[in-house]
């Protein structure tokens, strides 16, 4: 099911230097590490495409990866990474929000959450967020590989009440870079 090209196109620092908004486009957000370099490469089959780390912090700026000549696909700057300076998280965060609310093509927001721990603060500001602002959003459960069966679905019931005592309902999808688990649904959901 498509997703059979795949081609870093450019690195943004901000939304002035993104590229000419022409494909619709699907961003991938959430704190360093939760795995957003490695699930762009999970849904385009390859591996070395979105540099990944085990050390947070890797992607800093937006990266541009263009598939199927039909749509980009954004890597974000995780947030939430200790080791930047407090100006640098607050620019992170005004460049971002930029972003957001004003690219004419983003279609979908994929936030990300590590399966094993619960949202935090910065995570559900961010749910409450994009509610306000109206984006739409979806949810996905990563490093699913890493629970059993039913700690998985503990974790996804636990971020379902979050969800729902904001009054959001978006799709909740568990996923692994590792087994590919979630990954047929996270590509039918961008099609959608
Ligand atoms: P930043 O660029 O720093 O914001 O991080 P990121 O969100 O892009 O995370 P990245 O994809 O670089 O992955 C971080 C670490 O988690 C790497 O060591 C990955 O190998 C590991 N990882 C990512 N996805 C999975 C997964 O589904 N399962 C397992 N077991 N490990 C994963
Ligand atoms: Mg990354």
């Amino acid at each position: 099911m498509g997703f059979d090209k795949a081609e870093f196109v450019t690195s943004a620092p901000s939304l002035d230097v993104c590229p000419k908004p022409y494909y619709p486009e699907i961003c991938f957000a959430g704190r360093s590490n939760v795995g957003k370099s490695s699930l762009i490469n999970a849904l385009v089959n390859h591996k070395g495409l979105a540099r990944t780390s085990n050390r947070p912090g890797k992607t800093q700026q937006m990266n541009y990866y263009q598939v199927d000549d039909k749509m980009y696909l954004v890597d974000l700057p995780g947030f939430g990474y200790a080791k930047v300076s407090k100006k640098e998280r607050e620019r992170w965060g005004r460049d971002i929000r930029d972003y957001l609310l004003e690219r004419a093509t983003l279609r979908l927001v994929i936030h990300l959450v590590d399966i094993r721990h619960k949202p935090t603060d910065l995570d559900e500001e961010f749910f409450y967020w994009l509610g306000t602002n109206r984006l739409p959003f979806t949810v996905v459960l990563t490093k699913g590989d890493k629970l059993s069966h039913n700690k998985r679905h503990q974790s996804k019931a636990r971020l379902k009440r979050i969800l729902d005592e904001m009054n959001i309902e978006v799709p909740i999808i568990i996923s692994s870079a590792e087994d590919n688990t979630g990954i047929g649904d996270i590509k039918e959901l961008i099609y959608e």
